[in-house]
């Protein structure tokens, strides 16, 4: 074997024999370097007579011509296969169901405020909102609750400290501004839903601190209390996913409402479950009326253009009633247990048509 042909299955053998491109790179320094081994002789041409150089040059020409394409071909074989490599580790099959240890799961607030979304969303009603934190006026005085009325009491409301002027903001003890706010911001027709957070400091079985309400208003020029029963009644149909509820509205009163309704519905109670739609026991479920002509005008309305309803609900209430969960404050206490318990699956949106829960 000649020294060339020598020289080249070493070098071949080694491009062969890298298994990283680092490897590989080394390989073609020491071959094509500058002070490669080929580049080493082909610095002895110039030495040679014409004849000799014409041989070698062609020679090593060749010879650096086949390293060149065995280092590229080793090249493009080591990019793919480590290609395949990193696919191989990073495969993930979509198909497979989703892993037992995977734990979140859908508070039953989410849940309940989702469905009772899909429902009035359903009915043409759209979802507004409102600060949390809130003027005293917002959140009684333009609600016909003037500063002496006894509602200011039953509402056990959180102050903040007063501003230089005198005036409190309150954390919202209900969602009942929204209708205002909504007023001030939107031409009639109006046909709102407010759900949110609200607070009181009242803490025991079916009371906690912060709470949620759904708050809804429907404003036109005539709008009565019959489309208010038959709201009411839809709803309450299409969330506890029954074919028929009887429902009781029961004169009451409410400042920013006349007249002013408590609602009930038929249920039975066995074993300690209720069960809504059938038995003859009555469940409150929430406030309504007339919205209050005060009401309207501290909106900006002019309420003999302008009339319409207006309902509130507890929304951890309707949870409680839905699926049976007895105690109110295990909702806000994280305890992983319950929310296996009584959580929903991530993936299951609640919708009309595909079935609420
Ligand atoms: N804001 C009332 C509360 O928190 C609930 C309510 C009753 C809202 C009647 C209304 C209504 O809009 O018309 O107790």
């Amino acid at each position: 074997m000649t020294e060339l042909a020598e020289l080249e299955s070493q070098l071949v053998g080694a491009v062969e024999a890298a298994h990283d491109e680092a490897t590989l790179d080394t390989v073609r320094v020491s071959a094509l370097g500058k002070k490669g081994a080929i580049s080493e002789r082909m610095k002895t041409l110039g030495a040679m007579s014409p004849d000799e150089r014409k041989q070698a040059g062609q020679a090593l020409n060749a010879l650096k011509d086949k390293v060149a394409a065995a280092i590229a071909s080793r090249s493009a074989s080591l990019k793919e296969a480590g290609l395949e490599a990193r696919l191989a580790t990073e495969f993930v099959d979509v198909t497979l169901p989703v892993r037992p240890e995977m734990q979140g799961s859908v508070h039953p607030v989410s849940q309940v405020w989702e469905e009772i979304t899909q429902i009035f969303g359903d009915m043409g009603f759209s979802v507004a909102e409102g600060p949390h934190i809130e003027t005293d006026w917002y959140n009684f005085g333009a609600l016909n609750i003037p500063d002496d009325h006894p509602a200011r009491q039953e509402h056990d409301t959180f102050y903040f400290n007063p501003k230089e002027d005198g005036s409190r903001m309150v954390l919202r003890t209900h969602t009942s501004p929204v209708q205002i706010r909504t007023m001030q911001e939107s031409e009639t027709p109006i046909r709102i839903i407010a759900p949110g957070r609200t607070y009181r400091c009242d803490s025991d079985q079916t009371h906690t601190p912060m709470f949620h309400q759904v708050e809804g208003l429907v404003l036109d020029d005539k709008t009565h209390l019959g489309h208010l029963k038959w709201c009411l009644e839809e709803f309450c149909k299409a969330f506890f996913e029954v074919d028929a509820v009887k429902m009781r509205f029961r004169a009451s009163h409410f400042p920013f409402t006349e007249p002013s309704m408590e609602v009930d519905i038929n249920c039975s109670w066995e074993k300690g479950q209720v069960k809504v739609g059938v038995g003859d026991s009555w469940l409150e479920i929430l406030g309504s009326g007339m919205v209050h002509p005060n009401v309207i005008r501290a909106g900006g309305l002019d309420p003999e253009k302008v009339q319409g309803f207006a309902f509130g609900m507890g929304i951890d209430r309707l949870a409680m009633l839905k699926y049976g969960i007895p105690d109110l404050r295990a909702f806000f206490e994280a305890d992983l247990r319950w929310l296996r318990h009584y959580g929903f699956r991530s993936l299951n949106v609640p919708t009309l048509a595909g079935g609420l829960s």
